[in-house]
């Protein structure tokens, strides 16, 4: 087991996470979403980042679970394969949606509006991503925690997201809404729990 999570697996980590981009990736080019692939590769390219994120929020959860502990090493790592297929998923809106059209943008964007919690989320995960380090984490001290408990103000947004645009199928957006509802929960329990806990000694 200890072999196992050595650090020499790292690259065939990296290569797990990024394998759903690969697949879109070859698909696109094998021309199996065509005649409109922007729409598909947008929701693949969306419930990818989801999961992710719903992937990094899980972590501490399963760390209760002594085999599991090895996890945490990967904690920053899923994270950030959450933010890059969010920034995929935004690269993927301006190119294939808006051909990279300012002025198509702005006119989608009032017919839109639920884009602004996408962008809010990513702007969250943004300024994860970019405190994520080492070295972050020894500049900011005590306020790093404070800052990124804002990941659950990303998936919130993120919830808005989902719940803003559904038209009839409300599938994603409930799988997603439980699975974070589950997840913020539990966090609030154990916080609860804690500071009790603090109150009493
Ligand atoms: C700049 C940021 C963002 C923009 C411009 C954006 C834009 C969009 C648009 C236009 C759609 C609808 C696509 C269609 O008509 O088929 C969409 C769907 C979706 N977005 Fe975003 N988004 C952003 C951020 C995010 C983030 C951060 C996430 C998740 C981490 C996300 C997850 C999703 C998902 C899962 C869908 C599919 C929903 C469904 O098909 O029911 N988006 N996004």
């Amino acid at each position: 087991m200890k072999k196992f999570w050595d650090r020499k697996e790292k690259p065939y980590v990296l290569i797990v996470f990024l394998l759903p981009f690969f697949w879109m990736l070859g698909s696109l080019l094998l021309g199996h979403y065509f005649p409109d692939p922007g729409k598909l590769l947008m929701r693949l390219s969306g419930i990818w980042a989801c999961v992710l994120m719903a992937a990094a929020l899980s972590v501490t959860p399963l760390m209760k679970f002594k085999h599991l502990k090895a996890l945490t090493r990967y904690r920053r790592f899923i994270g950030l394969s959450a933010f890059f297929y969010a920034i995929l998923h935004l690269v993927i809106y301006l190119v294939l949606f808006a051909g990279l059209s300012w002025r198509w943008i702005r006119s989608d964007l009032l017919e839109k509006p639920y884009i602004y919690a996408g962008v809010l989320a990513l702007v969250v995960l943004f300024v994860l991503a970019i405190t994520s380090t080492k070295k972050m984490m020894k500049r900011l001290g005590r306020n790093w925690k404070r800052l990124h408990r804002c990941v659950y103000l990303a998936a919130l947004a993120i919830l808005l997201h989902l719940w803003w645009q559904v038209k009839s199928d409300t599938s994603l957006a409930v799988i997603f809404s439980v699975i974070f509802a589950l997840l913020l929960g539990y966090r609030l329990i154990v916080n609860r729990k804690y500071l009790t806990f603090k109150r009493g000694h």
